[in-house]
Protein backbone atom coordinates (compact mmCIF):
# COMPACT_ATOMS: atom_id res chain seq x y z
CA UNK A 1 0.00 0.00 0.00
CA UNK A 2 1.66 3.28 -1.17
CA UNK A 3 0.42 6.29 0.90
CA UNK A 4 0.95 9.81 -0.65
CA UNK A 5 0.04 12.96 1.13
CA UNK A 6 -0.63 16.37 -0.27
CA UNK A 7 -0.17 19.63 1.79
CA UNK A 8 0.13 23.31 1.46
CA UNK A 9 -0.36 25.35 5.11
CA UNK A 10 -1.86 28.04 2.54
CA UNK A 11 -5.86 27.26 1.36
CA UNK A 12 -6.69 27.13 -2.24
CA UNK A 13 -3.55 25.38 -3.08
CA UNK A 14 -4.97 22.85 -5.51
CA UNK A 15 -4.56 20.42 -2.70
CA UNK A 16 -8.08 18.55 -3.04
CA UNK A 17 -8.30 19.02 -6.49
CA UNK A 18 -4.55 16.76 -6.90
CA UNK A 19 -5.95 13.94 -4.63
CA UNK A 20 -8.90 13.79 -6.82
CA UNK A 21 -7.32 13.89 -10.14
CA UNK A 22 -4.52 11.04 -8.88
CA UNK A 23 -6.83 9.15 -7.21
CA UNK A 24 -9.05 9.27 -10.44
CA UNK A 25 -6.19 8.46 -12.66
CA UNK A 26 -5.20 5.15 -10.17
CA UNK A 27 -8.55 3.65 -10.20
CA UNK A 28 -9.07 4.31 -13.51
CA UNK A 29 -5.70 1.70 -13.88
CA UNK A 30 -7.19 -0.22 -11.97
CA UNK A 31 -5.97 0.10 -8.31
CA UNK A 32 -8.13 0.24 -5.13
CA UNK A 33 -7.29 3.82 -3.44
CA UNK A 34 -8.71 5.70 -0.80
CA UNK A 35 -8.83 9.25 0.21
CA UNK A 36 -8.47 10.58 3.89
CA UNK A 37 -10.38 13.96 3.88
CA UNK A 38 -9.01 15.81 6.93
CA UNK A 39 -10.97 18.68 6.09
CA UNK A 40 -14.20 19.31 8.42
CA UNK A 41 -15.73 20.61 5.29
CA UNK A 42 -15.21 17.47 3.46
CA UNK A 43 -14.36 18.45 -0.23
CA UNK A 44 -13.38 14.85 -1.58
CA UNK A 45 -16.12 13.25 0.25
CA UNK A 46 -18.94 15.55 -1.40
CA UNK A 47 -16.70 15.27 -4.76
CA UNK A 48 -17.22 11.61 -4.15
CA UNK A 49 -21.26 11.51 -3.49
CA UNK A 50 -21.69 13.73 -6.87
CA UNK A 51 -22.94 11.41 -9.94
CA UNK A 52 -20.13 10.34 -12.05
CA UNK A 53 -17.80 8.96 -9.38
CA UNK A 54 -15.94 6.03 -11.13
CA UNK A 55 -15.24 2.55 -9.30
CA UNK A 56 -12.08 1.85 -7.04
CA UNK A 57 -12.43 5.07 -4.90
CA UNK A 58 -13.51 5.35 -1.12
CA UNK A 59 -13.31 8.61 0.97
CA UNK A 60 -12.81 8.11 4.68
CA UNK A 61 -14.06 11.49 6.14
CA UNK A 62 -12.98 13.21 9.85
CA UNK A 63 -9.65 12.14 9.60
CA UNK A 64 -7.49 13.86 12.64
CA UNK A 65 -4.31 13.31 14.46
CA UNK A 66 -6.08 10.84 16.92
CA UNK A 67 -7.19 8.91 14.30
CA UNK A 68 -4.92 8.63 11.27
CA UNK A 69 -2.77 5.70 12.51
CA UNK A 70 -5.53 3.76 12.93
CA UNK A 71 -7.30 4.32 9.80
CA UNK A 72 -4.31 3.39 7.98
CA UNK A 73 -3.89 0.19 9.81
CA UNK A 74 -7.37 -0.10 8.77
CA UNK A 75 -6.48 0.31 4.70
CA UNK A 76 -3.67 -1.80 5.15
CA UNK A 77 -4.07 -5.04 2.84
CA UNK A 78 -7.23 -3.17 1.66
CA UNK A 79 -5.68 -0.48 -0.73
CA UNK A 80 -3.38 -0.02 -3.18
CA UNK A 81 -3.03 3.92 -2.89
CA UNK A 82 -4.03 5.34 -0.25
CA UNK A 83 -3.74 9.58 -0.55
CA UNK A 84 -4.44 12.08 2.56
CA UNK A 85 -5.82 15.46 1.70
CA UNK A 86 -4.41 16.95 4.72
CA UNK A 87 -6.67 20.28 3.86
CA UNK A 88 -5.64 23.24 6.24
CA UNK A 89 -4.35 20.60 8.61
CA UNK A 90 -2.58 21.32 11.50
CA UNK A 91 1.04 21.48 12.40
CA UNK A 92 1.04 18.63 14.50
CA UNK A 93 -1.10 16.09 11.58
CA UNK A 94 1.26 17.73 8.60
CA UNK A 95 4.26 16.07 10.90
CA UNK A 96 2.64 12.53 11.97
CA UNK A 97 1.17 12.14 8.13
CA UNK A 98 4.90 13.40 6.85
CA UNK A 99 6.10 10.09 9.08
CA UNK A 100 3.50 8.00 7.74
CA UNK A 101 3.76 8.64 3.87
CA UNK A 102 5.50 7.28 1.50
CA UNK A 103 6.08 10.91 -0.18
CA UNK A 104 4.76 14.09 0.86
CA UNK A 105 3.51 15.88 -2.40
CA UNK A 106 3.40 19.73 -1.93
CA UNK A 107 1.33 21.60 -4.56
CA UNK A 108 2.84 25.10 -5.13
CA UNK A 109 0.90 27.87 -7.23
CA UNK A 110 3.19 29.95 -8.91
CA UNK A 111 2.61 32.99 -6.58
CA UNK A 112 4.76 34.08 -3.25
CA UNK A 113 2.13 33.69 -0.69
CA UNK A 114 1.72 30.18 -1.68
CA UNK A 115 5.49 29.39 -2.03
CA UNK A 116 5.28 30.78 1.66
CA UNK A 117 3.04 27.51 2.76
CA UNK A 118 5.00 25.38 1.01
CA UNK A 119 7.69 26.57 2.78
CA UNK A 120 5.95 26.02 6.04
CA UNK A 121 5.58 22.09 4.94
CA UNK A 122 9.35 21.69 4.33
CA UNK A 123 10.27 23.06 7.53
CA UNK A 124 8.16 20.33 9.13
CA UNK A 125 9.34 17.76 6.91
CA UNK A 126 12.71 19.11 8.15
CA UNK A 127 11.88 18.56 11.43
CA UNK A 128 10.61 15.05 11.91
CA UNK A 129 13.12 13.96 9.28
CA UNK A 130 15.85 15.23 11.63
CA UNK A 131 14.26 13.80 14.51
CA UNK A 132 13.48 10.38 13.01
CA UNK A 133 17.18 10.59 11.54
CA UNK A 134 15.35 9.33 8.47
CA UNK A 135 14.66 10.94 4.94
CA UNK A 136 11.27 12.13 4.27
CA UNK A 137 10.16 11.70 0.57
CA UNK A 138 8.79 14.73 -0.81
CA UNK A 139 8.47 16.86 -3.56
CA UNK A 140 6.46 20.29 -4.83
CA UNK A 141 3.74 19.77 -8.10
CA UNK A 142 3.51 23.38 -10.01
CA UNK A 143 -0.52 23.91 -10.30
CA UNK A 144 -2.21 25.95 -12.01
CA UNK A 145 0.07 26.59 -14.36
CA UNK A 146 -0.80 28.68 -17.64
CA UNK A 147 -0.71 26.06 -20.93
CA UNK A 148 0.59 29.44 -22.56
CA UNK A 149 3.74 31.09 -20.85
CA UNK A 150 6.10 30.61 -17.69
CA UNK A 151 5.58 33.12 -16.33
CA UNK A 152 7.76 35.42 -14.24
CA UNK A 153 6.37 34.20 -10.81
CA UNK A 154 6.63 30.58 -11.77
CA UNK A 155 10.43 30.89 -12.60
CA UNK A 156 10.97 32.91 -9.04
CA UNK A 157 8.96 29.74 -7.48
CA UNK A 158 11.39 27.01 -9.41
CA UNK A 159 14.60 29.65 -8.47
CA UNK A 160 13.56 29.39 -4.57
CA UNK A 161 12.75 25.93 -4.83
CA UNK A 162 16.57 25.30 -6.17
CA UNK A 163 18.09 27.08 -3.67
CA UNK A 164 16.61 24.68 -0.81
CA UNK A 165 17.57 21.55 -3.04
CA UNK A 166 13.50 20.70 -3.06
CA UNK A 167 12.84 17.67 -5.07
CA UNK A 168 10.41 19.58 -8.16
CA UNK A 169 8.17 17.45 -10.43
CA UNK A 170 8.85 17.80 -14.05
CA UNK A 171 5.00 17.42 -14.83
CA UNK A 172 3.08 20.70 -13.71
CA UNK A 173 -0.43 20.92 -13.15
CA UNK A 174 -1.94 23.09 -16.04
CA UNK A 175 -4.37 25.89 -14.59
CA UNK A 176 -7.80 23.93 -16.66
CA UNK A 177 -11.57 24.46 -16.52
CA UNK A 178 -12.16 20.86 -16.64
CA UNK A 179 -10.36 20.36 -13.47
CA UNK A 180 -12.25 22.78 -11.96
CA UNK A 181 -15.83 21.25 -13.53
CA UNK A 182 -14.79 17.52 -12.06
CA UNK A 183 -14.01 19.37 -8.15
CA UNK A 184 -17.56 20.88 -8.35
CA UNK A 185 -19.66 18.82 -10.36
CA UNK A 186 -18.33 15.44 -9.30
CA UNK A 187 -16.71 12.86 -12.17
CA UNK A 188 -13.54 12.19 -13.61
CA UNK A 189 -11.53 13.21 -16.71
CA UNK A 190 -12.89 10.03 -18.44
CA UNK A 191 -16.72 10.47 -17.11
CA UNK A 192 -17.35 13.77 -18.00
CA UNK A 193 -19.21 14.59 -21.47
CA UNK A 194 -16.38 15.29 -23.74
CA UNK A 195 -18.61 17.68 -25.58
CA UNK A 196 -18.78 20.14 -22.91
CA UNK A 197 -15.35 20.53 -21.99
CA UNK A 198 -12.37 21.36 -24.33
CA UNK A 199 -8.60 20.10 -24.49
CA UNK A 200 -9.82 16.86 -22.52
CA UNK A 201 -7.26 14.87 -24.11
CA UNK A 202 -4.48 17.48 -22.66
CA UNK A 203 -5.94 17.15 -19.23
CA UNK A 204 -5.90 13.47 -19.80
CA UNK A 205 -2.28 13.21 -20.56
CA UNK A 206 -1.30 15.89 -17.97
CA UNK A 207 -2.80 13.80 -15.18
CA UNK A 208 -1.22 10.56 -16.40
CA UNK A 209 1.97 12.09 -16.43
CA UNK A 210 1.34 13.47 -13.01
CA UNK A 211 0.64 9.52 -11.99
CA UNK A 212 3.21 8.23 -13.49
CA UNK A 213 5.89 10.63 -12.08
CA UNK A 214 4.35 9.86 -8.42
CA UNK A 215 4.36 6.19 -8.75
CA UNK A 216 7.97 6.53 -10.18
CA UNK A 217 8.90 8.67 -6.72
CA UNK A 218 6.78 6.36 -4.34
CA UNK A 219 8.48 3.34 -5.37
CA UNK A 220 11.63 4.44 -5.55
CA UNK A 221 12.39 4.23 -8.85
CA UNK A 222 13.94 7.39 -10.67
CA UNK A 223 14.48 5.49 -13.94
CA UNK A 224 11.03 3.62 -14.13
CA UNK A 225 10.05 4.03 -18.34
CA UNK A 226 7.38 6.81 -18.81
CA UNK A 227 6.48 5.16 -21.42
CA UNK A 228 4.54 1.66 -19.84
CA UNK A 229 0.80 2.50 -19.25
CA UNK A 230 0.12 3.56 -15.69
CA UNK A 231 -1.96 0.20 -15.15
CA UNK A 232 0.97 -1.79 -16.73
CA UNK A 233 3.38 -0.16 -14.09
CA UNK A 234 1.03 -0.50 -11.18
CA UNK A 235 -1.33 -3.09 -11.31
CA UNK A 236 -1.09 -5.93 -14.11
CA UNK A 237 3.01 -7.06 -13.92
CA UNK A 238 3.75 -8.89 -11.48
CA UNK A 239 0.44 -8.55 -9.77
CA UNK A 240 -1.84 -6.40 -9.10
CA UNK A 241 -0.59 -5.17 -6.29
CA UNK A 242 1.93 -2.74 -7.07
CA UNK A 243 3.57 -2.91 -3.60
CA UNK A 244 4.16 -5.38 -1.35
CA UNK A 245 2.61 -5.01 2.42
CA UNK A 246 4.19 -3.92 4.91
CA UNK A 247 7.39 -2.46 5.85
CA UNK A 248 8.92 -4.68 2.88
CA UNK A 249 8.79 -2.52 -0.10
CA UNK A 250 9.38 0.66 1.00
CA UNK A 251 12.64 2.47 0.64
CA UNK A 252 15.16 1.87 3.43
CA UNK A 253 14.80 5.58 5.51
CA UNK A 254 11.22 5.15 5.28
CA UNK A 255 11.61 1.68 6.80
CA UNK A 256 13.47 2.66 9.62
CA UNK A 257 11.13 5.73 10.70
CA UNK A 258 8.13 3.31 10.67
CA UNK A 259 9.10 0.91 12.63
CA UNK A 260 9.70 2.73 15.73
CA UNK A 261 7.62 6.32 15.00
CA UNK A 262 4.39 3.91 13.81
CA UNK A 263 4.73 1.30 17.03
CA UNK A 264 4.55 4.54 19.38
CA UNK A 265 1.35 6.17 17.48
CA UNK A 266 -0.45 2.94 17.56
CA UNK A 267 0.42 2.00 21.13
CA UNK A 268 -1.42 5.22 21.96
CA UNK A 269 -5.30 4.68 22.57
N1 LIG B 1 -5.26 23.12 -12.04
C1 LIG B 1 -6.39 23.78 -11.78
N2 LIG B 1 -7.12 24.31 -12.79
C2 LIG B 1 -8.27 24.97 -12.54
N3 LIG B 1 -8.79 25.19 -11.32
C3 LIG B 1 -8.10 24.70 -10.26
C4 LIG B 1 -6.88 23.97 -10.43
N4 LIG B 1 -6.44 23.61 -9.19
C5 LIG B 1 -7.35 24.09 -8.31
N5 LIG B 1 -8.33 24.73 -8.94
C6 LIG B 1 -9.50 25.41 -8.31
O1 LIG B 1 -9.00 26.24 -7.26
C7 LIG B 1 -9.85 26.20 -6.13
C8 LIG B 1 -9.04 25.76 -4.93
O2 LIG B 1 -8.55 24.44 -5.17
P1 LIG B 1 -8.59 23.32 -4.02
O3 LIG B 1 -9.87 23.34 -3.28
O4 LIG B 1 -8.16 22.04 -4.66
O5 LIG B 1 -7.45 23.89 -3.05
P2 LIG B 1 -7.08 23.33 -1.59
O6 LIG B 1 -5.62 23.53 -1.42
O7 LIG B 1 -7.60 21.97 -1.41
O8 LIG B 1 -7.87 24.34 -0.63
P3 LIG B 1 -8.08 24.17 0.97
O9 LIG B 1 -6.81 24.59 1.62
O10 LIG B 1 -9.21 25.13 1.25
O11 LIG B 1 -8.42 22.74 1.24
C9 LIG B 1 -10.99 25.25 -6.49
O12 LIG B 1 -12.07 26.01 -6.96
C10 LIG B 1 -10.43 24.40 -7.64
O13 LIG B 1 -11.43 23.99 -8.54
MG1 LIG C 1 -8.88 21.19 0.07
Amino acid sequence: MAVISIANAKGGAGKTTVALLLATEFAQAGGKVVIFDCDPLAFAAKWHESPGAIDGIAVVTGVTFANLGANLRAQSGQANHVIIDLSGARDALIALAAGLSDLMLIPVQGCAMDAQGAVHVLDIIGQVANNAHSHINHAVVLTRVSSLVTTRAIRSVKARLAERNVPLLDTPIIERSVYRDIFEHGGSLYTIDETKVSNLAKAQRNMQGLALEVLRLVNGQPHLQSSGSLARICYKAPDRIPQPEGDAGRPPAARAFRSSDAAAIHADP
